[in-house]
């Protein structure tokens, strides 16, 4: 019999927290409800203790996602636990994720505690959560590197305190998969009440192991699995989600094991996650990476015409790789383009179809052919525009040529007023970012920028990444055009927007704060 193995989501916690650029609470929604189209089975949206935003993103994604449960982490304190329980409230169903470390190191030297203290402070927390849900997990944090009489003693106590779900975490990426599957195995032979709890297991990728780690804790009867996109995370990061997901797909039959997702699903999950991340998959990553399905040497090209599967273990379609070209041509019409993106899994209530069509004439117009993953760039990128930014580029023209500086000249919209600036650089974005700089009243340095090539080669869009510091925050920003320039420019909008949003939300805090002093007056 196949049993059912529990996808929980971590890109927006654990993923999220190792990024430069925090993402934006829209980007948050969008990341969240792709997690849901890709039908995992929990999403972990936060630490809502953390900061008010990352309380009012938990909340906003409770609300938004409905087949999925939602769950925030909290630390082993009540006033964490009470913070993850009022942002979710909202949710029909939501999980509450509470923990502590029980490693050696970390009791004596993180916590500066006793290991009865530790084990007092989870079963105090697992019962408090309760009180608010009956869906809580408990993570027995370096759980890897932690003496297994502890290991078994706290994963006893935190079920008898109610926890339905119990983590096992390598959380610094140490244990080998023999290793890390007879930790679970011994919990399995010596727990006596492990049969009232799911084992989970959440492995970090600090040697490279944390998907094998994961399958060997699978094979030995953990049926929860935590991972991330693209394997994000801390440092090396977690346990890809893709990669654990389709080995059980492509072993079902030797593991014995299935999940929820919807594998069709994953290389756009993926591409969106990487995109709204900035971070960039690696082209040999197993199953996203973009030389994942490419065969070069000429034995396996001649041994793929005769049987795809003499080199092929999973076919690209299987992960939503398409491999039919589009020859769509500013003479193609709205039909055509609806038709298209249905076969690319989107719904008509997932897009405007009139402004989508607009913009894909535009690009037909100066590209002649658009591909699938041109459409698919305009559709991200027009859903990433909030209405009515509040800066606005309105033109923006740049020369520069050998041994001479750049110049730059742009017009923008500031709220309701037009600025027109130009400035001079050592390179043409250097003069455009400045140009725009004395245009805005925000001062800001860029901390990171690249531009790369998204879709097919010479004909492909030019993407813009940044990353801009303003005031001790990182934000990111991002461009799609087939000019460059152009691209910069508008990941500098999209970042200066972003800034603005902050500042508006900054004030909005002081006036209040403001009110509250005047009425204790
Ligand atoms: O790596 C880890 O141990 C964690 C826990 C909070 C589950 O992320
Ligand atoms: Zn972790």
């Amino acid at each position: 019999m196949t049993d059912q193995v529990i996808i929980f989501d971590t890109t927006l916690r654990d993923g999220e927290q190792a990024l430069t650029a925090s993402l934006s609470f829209h980007e948050k929604i969008q990341i969240a409800l792709a997690l849901e189209r890709l039908g995992v089975d929990i999403i972990e949206a936060g630490f809502p203790v953390s900061s008010p935003g990352d309380f009012h993103s938990v909340q906003e994604i409770a609300k938004a996602v409905k087949n999925a449960t939602v769950c925030g982490l909290s630390r082993a304190v009540e006033a964490d636990i009470k913070a993850c329980a009022d942002a979710l409230s909202v949710a029909d169903h939501f999980r509450i994720h509470t923990f502590i470390s029980t490693s050696d190191v970390h009791v004596q030297q993180k916590l500066r505690k006793d290991f009865s203290d530790v084990e007092a402070m989870a079963i105090h927390a697992v019962k408090y959560a309760r009180q608010f849900t009956d869906d809580v997990e408990f993570s027995c944090e370096d759980a890897g590197r932690t003496p297994i009489d502890n290991l078994c003693r706290m994963v006893e106590s935190a079920i008898t305190a109610g926890a339905t779900t119990v983590n096992i975490p390598d959380t610094v990426g140490y244990t080998l998969p023999d290793e890390f599957g007879g930790i679970i195995s011994t919990l399995f032979n010596r727990v006596p009440n492990i049969d009232k709890a799911i084992i989970s297991v959440h492995c970090h990728n600090d040697l490279g192991l944390a998907v094998a780690n994961s399958m060997a804790a699978v094979q030995a009867g953990a049926r929860q699995v935590e991972c991330t996109v693209n394997g994000i995370g801390e440092r090396a990061g977690n346990c890809s989600l893709e990669e654990v997901a389709m080995i059980m797909k492509t072993r079902e039959q030797y593991l014995q094991v299935q999940t929820g997702i919807k594998h069709q699903e994953i290389a756009r999950t993926s591409k969106l996650v990487s995109q709204l991340c900035n971070m960039p998959v690696q082209p040999n990553k197993a199953i996203v990476g973009a030389n994942a399905f490419s065969h070069s040497s000429g034995i396996h090209q001649d041994g793929m015409l005769k049987a795809s599967n003499t080199y092929e273990i999973m076919t690209p379609e299987s992960v939503g790789i398409s491999k039919t070209k589009l020859n769509l041509t500013s003479r193609s019409g709205r039909h055509v383009i609806k038709h298209r993106m249905e076969s690319l899994g989107y719904q008509e209530d997932d897009y405007d179809l009139n402004s989508l069509y607009d913009k894909f004439l535009k690009l037909a117009d100066k590209k002649g052919q658009v591909f699938d993953d041109d459409l698919e760039a305009i559709l991200f990128d027009s859903q990433q525009k909030v209405v009515d930014d509040f800066y606005q580029l309105r033109y923006c023209s740049v020369q520069s040529g050998t041994g001479d500086f750049a110049t730059a000249s742009v017009k923008l919209t500031v709220g309701e007023q037009q600025q027109i600036c130009s400035a001079t650089g050592n390179g043409p974005v250097d003069a455009l970012f400045q140009a725009i700089k004395q245009a805005v009243d925000i001062e800001f340095e860029v901390a990171d920028y690249s531009i790369s090539n998204k879709g097919e080669g010479e004909d492909g869009l030019g993407v813009a990444n940044l990353v801009v510091s303003w005031q001790q925050r990182k934000f990111h920003g991002y461009g799609l055009e087939t000019d460059i320039i152009q691209a910069s420019a508008n990941a500098l909008l999209h970042t200066l927007n972003s800034i603005h949003r902050a500042q508006q939300v900054a004030q909005l805090k002081r006036d209040a704060q403001l009110q509250q002093v005047s009425k204790q007056l």
